[in-house]
């Protein structure tokens, strides 16, 4: 496990999911109420990017079967998902997000 810089404060507005790419791996990283969150980008069920899912509050519905997870947890909480989504530790050094993956 090692902190890695994955985006700057301006790439991820309020309420809004973005795709980041690290060592390979997909990951999706979340802003809600001024919080940033991480999970793998690729849902448990099948293959499908959450990023191109629909946030609300700390849930993200995947965009294929309409699972949902929560950001903060991994749980799933809906519909086809039975696996949990991993998730990722989030720091803030000034401008720039470190995950620690
Ligand atoms: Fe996400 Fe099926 S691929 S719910």
């Amino acid at each position: 496990m090692a902190w890695q810089k994955v985006a700057t404060q301006g790439d991820v507005g309020d309420g809004a999911v973005i795709q980041v790419t690290v060592g390979g791996r997909q990951i999706a990283l979340y802003r809600v109420g001024g919080e940033i969150f991480a999970t793998d980008n690729i849902c448990t069920h099948a293959f499908a990017c959450l990023h191109e899912g629909y946030l609300d509050g700390h849930t993200i519905e995947c965009p294929l079967h309409q699972g949902v997870f929560d950001i903060r947890t991994g749980e799933p909480l809906e519909g086809p998902v039975d696996e949990p989504l991993p998730i990722f530790p989030v720091r803030t050094e000034g401008d720039d997000i470190l995950i620690d993956i």
